[in-house]
């Protein structure tokens, strides 16, 4: 198209055309509007069935990590705008080699055994079913299984809340990094506070928090009208700014694990929250 010289444009549309040849933008167009973040559940089952067939498929030599990530359909190639979430597995034998990165990591683990640890920084962390494990950002761990089967969890990050900027990440000199303390060091040694001497080496310690049971049941999600239904081992997402409760029809306790933003957002001011309206 015929450009039009600025001083013979009389109508906004022609200025608009004008602005938009240089990479530039009227507010009166106003902002790019994005696509809604909306709800969504994730079967356990396609999960689990998925991971089963990536561990007869793709060998570790083929990945760093044998993940299947949660993709959320309104937004594409991300389970949400701040947190990543995936399930990983290490069969028997394998391990994930060592690594780190600025997102930090916690370890829900569905499925663990005795002689599958978690490295992180040098210690070993058991990986029991509901184990809670923390691997705080910039801390080398690696994952390896010694049982006789497989180990399964959910890795939740906070990958997309802090690649504002870029994504730091860089690989372990070796494939596995060695192990320089005992089970529980942290734990012992940091306990829940931190030392004041300890705080510029250990700015966060990374945790094992041994639970049992601590997820179970079914239950149901409303969000904004729209009802999810979950059972045992699925995964679902409530997009930020949602009216939602939970409810159970069930005759039996449901236990919830759930990951949240609120810290951070909070931190930095940015986070709301209203409650009561029925
Ligand atoms: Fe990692």
């Amino acid at each position: 198209m015929q450009q039009q010289a600025l001083g013979q444009i009389t109508d906004v549309n022609s200025l608009d055309a004008w602005l938009a040849e240089r990479h530039l933008n009227g507010h009166w167009r106003g902002m790019e509007s994005r696509p809604p973040f909306r709800p969504f559940v994730w079967r356990w089952n396609d999960i689990y069935q998925g991971l089963m067939k990536a561990a007869e498929v793709v060998p570790m030599s083929d990945t760093p990590r044998r993940t299947v990530q949660l993709r959320n359909p309104s937004l594409g190639d991300r389970m949400s705008e701040t947190i990543h979430m995936s399930v990983q597995c290490v069969m028997p034998g394998e391990f994930a080699k060592a690594h780190h990165h600025t997102a930090a990591a916690i370890r829900f683990v569905i499925q663990g055994a005795p002689g599958a640890d978690t490295v992180v920084e040098g210690e070993p962390f058991p990986m029991r079913p509901g184990d809670l494990i923390t691997t705080p950002n910039w801390t080398w761990h690696d994952h390896y299984n010694r049982s006789d089967q497989p180990v399964i969890w959910l890795d939740g990050l906070d990958s997309r809340l802090v690649s504002l900027g870029k994504v730091l990440q860089e690989d372990f000199p070796q494939d596995q990094q060695p192990i320089e303390r005992p089970v529980g060091y942290s734990a012992h040694a940091l306990a829940r506070a931190r030392p004041a001497w300890l705080a510029r080496d250990h700015p966060t310690p990374p945790f094992r928090y041994p639970w049992e049971e601590a997820f179970r049941g079914q239950g149901e999600a409303e969000v904004d009208g729209e009802l999810l239904e979950w059972s045992q081992g699925d995964i679902f997402v409530i997009p930020p700014w949602s009216w939602h409760k939970h409810g159970n029809r069930a005759g039996q306790d449901a236990i919830l694990f759930s990951m949240s933003d609120w810290p951070t957002l909070s931190a930095l001011g940015l986070y709301r929250e209203e409650g009561g309206r029925e």
